[in-house]
């Protein structure tokens, strides 16, 4: 068997992301469109936002697309378009980034919190229910690391309870749910571009994505402090617009989307090949899923240590999340306590999260899988 730390060499470093092999890819196109930029001296709500808008609702088979600051300002206009505040309640997961909480907080409303399933990391549809009261106005499903949550029977249960549903699609550009588009399914659908997203920026971005023309019409006056037109404003609004630097940058990226969702997707493959006789839990896709593997996170036991091992040959990883929502400080105002999502809590520590992006080697796959395997073989 070949010695792995031979393969690595020295000096190898396989980081968890690397956002410099992308630029060096698209060099050429992305200095282009930022000159363009500058020498047209529009840099706040000009034509590469507007065409932007366009081509990604087209990209995604929405109808209208609302360009803004960043993930979280899209879940917070989402939450404001729909005029949820002050009194109601938000149902969403306690696995999530914690910006998805702090976007209801933000709103005025209250997050409710529903355990994920133990495979998809997505909302358990079968325990929301007993979660709706009188207060609640919408659900956030969350599709975790790519893979969707179950929108079928999400969107059965708004109809049954009169309920908004904003789709946190942040990480999820592209990803299906029985071969339609997450984000198009709810009422609106948020997505980030925050740099390491599947489709990332040169800094914060986001967009919320709609069918509905009047909530797109709200979204347009909330992220531009509340104008209908300059110096009018008809509803209380934000500061919140994606720029022309970031909408450039992303138009470029935009037409490469679908052949780095299919390398994520190989590398997934290759990995879960490699990995299938280790004992670590590795991703599953539903039969109606389409993953997008914005994240490939594995489940041991022993993350801690294997962590470390990878780490100390090179190899990079993360953790995503480490503390769920009601374990965290900020969130204790909710209320909750050890033991009241058992699912999310054990996933916090087993879980980690191994290097995927599309400018990742085959030989850099084998290595990471390589060491995992060795890893299993020590009793580290
Ligand atoms: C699930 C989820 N929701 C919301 C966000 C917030 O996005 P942003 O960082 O662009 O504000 C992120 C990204 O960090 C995310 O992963």
């Amino acid at each position: 068997m070949r010695n792995i730390k031979s393969i690595i060499g020295n000096n190898m470093k396989i980081p968890v992301f690397d956002l410099k092999r992308q630029y060096e890819y698209l060099k050429t196109e992305l200095d282009s469109a930022f000159t363009n930029v500058f020498e047209s001296g529009n840099f706040v709500l000009g034509e590469n936002v507007r065409l932007f808008e366009e081509e990604f609702a087209n990209y995604l088979g929405a109808g209208f697309a609302v360009g803004v600051g960043s993930g979280t300002e899209a879940l917070h206009l989402a939450l404001k378009a729909c005029d949820i505040g002050l009194g109601d309640e938000v149902i969403t997961v306690p696995n999530t980034a914690v910006p998805t909480i702090s976007a209801i907080s933000s709103a005025g409303a209250r997050t409710v919190l529903v355990d994920v399933t133990p495979d998809t990391y997505t909302i358990d549809t079968k325990k929301i229910e007993k979660k709706i009261t009188n207060k609640t106005k919408a659900i956030i499903p969350v599709h975790f690391y790519g893979h969707p949550a179950e929108m079928e029977q999400i969107m059965k249960l708004a109809e049954a309870h009169n309920l908004r549903i904003v789709e946190d699609a942040c990480q999820a550009h592209g990803a299906q749910y029985n071969g339609k588009n997450v984000g198009t399914y709810g009422d609106m659908g948020c997505f980030s571009f925050y740099p390491t997203k599947n489709l990332g920026a040169y800094g914060d971005g986001g967009i919320v994505v709609t069918n509905n023309e009047e909530l797109y019409n709200r979204l347009i006056m909330l992220r531009n402090y509340g104008e209908v037109k300059k110096f009018t404003s008809k509803i209380e609004g934000f500061n919140s617009r994606l720029d022309e630097i970031q909408a450039a940058a992303l138009r470029v990226k935009l037409k490469h989307l679908d052949t780095w969702t299919n390398r994520r997707r190989e590398i997934a493959t290759l990995y879960q090949q490699l990995l299938f006789n280790s004992n670590v839990q590795l991703p599953c896709e539903r039969q109606w899923a389409k993953h997008v593997y914005h994240l490939f996170v594995i489940r041991t036991n022993r993350r801690d240590a294997l962590k470390d091992y990878l780490q100390e040959r090179g190899v990079g990883t993360h953790i995503h999340y480490p503390i769920p929502i009601h374990f965290q400080e900020a969130y204790e105002k909710l209320g909750y306590k050890a033991g009241d999502f058992p699912i999310s809590e054990r996933n916090a520590g087993e879980i980690l999260s191994l290097p995927i992006y599309p400018e990742l080697t085959t030989e850099e796959i084998e290595t990471v899988a390589g060491l995992i395997t060795e890893f299993q073989n020590t009793d580290l």
